[in-house]
């Protein structure tokens, strides 16, 4: 690690502590400490995750890091402060609840600030480097890793919110990626640790359909899926809070669907299956899917359920189904 990755590392401890500090303790912090307590944060949670507050001042964290010895450069570079026209600096993250960013090893590398407001944008992260690139981070992998191990399944959702609040709940096995599509990195790194991945995204249209991508992207990488669905308007976060834990584990996570039953419930959405034509694209998209199944007793299963929701045949639709695996071959 080059020695300025280092002094940054260095300062954004110094960071990760002072913003915690005036969270917990100071006329400052108290706004944000409000805003996490009206979200249902305890304060257990609020120190394992070490959430902190930036207060909404001009350059209270550029002057106290500048005692610290830190050079301004530094600071500007690391997307602490930012560089005014003149010889002036500004504090990035003002007035907002700071949330760390971890690596795998628990050493903070970015931090995560969100608006208490309705500022725009809702969330602002660091700048990415040397230490922070967000599609190689799994938001909370450090502390998720003994209890996705212990499970051999990991629960990912979208937001950091949904993980602290799964956490808090009692599910550990949580991780999430941080604003962006899961990559081909982040796939792989958990394929290395688990057979399973419970994909729970926010139930809303981007939600279903980064599902349908992620789910797919694993699945390439060799790794099992299940998908944790939850209502059009909820994300788990918001499940948890309204529902309480017990329901979230047992009705969201164990009800997981296999990747069959929600393709079936999702390339639904793009017909009317009242119209025959859209019927039998339906029907033959699915087939082609279930032909990729290796398990007979598998193919078996979605065709009767098939043959029940759509009064076929099973022969016919095993027929259908033999012929694209031929084509396959
Ligand atoms: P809350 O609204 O606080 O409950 O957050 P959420 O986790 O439900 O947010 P949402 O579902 O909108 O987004 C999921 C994740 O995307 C967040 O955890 C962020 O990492 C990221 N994200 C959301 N909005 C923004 C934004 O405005 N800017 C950036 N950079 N990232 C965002
Ligand atoms: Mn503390
Ligand atoms: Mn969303
Ligand atoms: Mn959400
Ligand atoms: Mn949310």
């Amino acid at each position: 690690m080059s020695q300025e990755s280092q002094n940054v590392l260095s300062a954004y401890d110094w960071l990760r502590k002072l913003y915690h500090h005036l969270l917990r303790f100071t006329k400052d912090g108290k706004e944000g400490y409000h805003y996490l307590k009206e979200r249902g944060m305890d304060d257990e949670t609020i120190e394992t995750f070490q959430l902190g507050f930036a207060p909404n001042a001009q350059d209270f964290i550029a002057e106290f890091l500048a005692k610290k010895g830190f050079q301004q450069q530094l600071l500007v570079k690391a997307g602490i402060v930012s560089q005014l026209d003149n010889n002036r600096v500004t504090d990035r993250f003002r007035g907002r609840v700071i949330f760390p960013i971890r690596n795998h090893i628990g050493k903070t590398v970015a931090f995560g600030g969100r608006s208490i407001t309705d500022e725009q944008p809702k969330y602002l992260n660091s700048p990415e480097s040397e230490l922070f690139q967000k599609g190689k981070l799994l938001y909370n992998f450090d502390l998720a890793k003994k209890h996705i191990r212990k499970q051999n399944e990991v629960v990912l959702f979208e937001g950091y919110m949904d993980v602290i609040s799964a956490y808090q709940a009692g599910v550990k096995n949580v991780v999430a990626t941080l604003g962006t599509s899961l990559t081909e990195s982040q796939a792989k790194l958990l394929n290395r640790y688990v057979d399973t991945v419970v994909i729970c995204y926010d139930g809303d249209r981007a939600g279903l359909a980064a599902t349908y991508k992620a789910a797919n992207l694993l699945r390439s990488v060799g790794c099992g899926i299940k998908v944790a669905s939850l209502d059009e308007d909820m994300d788990p976060d918001s499940f948890i809070r309204k529902h309480g834990s017990d329901a979230f584990i047992n009705q969201v996570i164990k009800a997981s669907d296999t990747y069959m039953s929600f393709y079936m419930r999702y390339l639904q959405k793009d017909y009317n299956l009242n119209l025959e034509g859209d019927r039998i694209t339906y029907i033959e998209n699915i087939l082609k899917e279930l032909a990729m199944i290796e398990s007979p007793i598998e193919r078996e299963y979605y065709l009767k359920e098939l043959s029940e929701a759509h009064q076929i045949s099973i022969e016919t639709l095993s027929a259908e189904m033999h012929g694209y695996r031929q084509k396959q071959e």
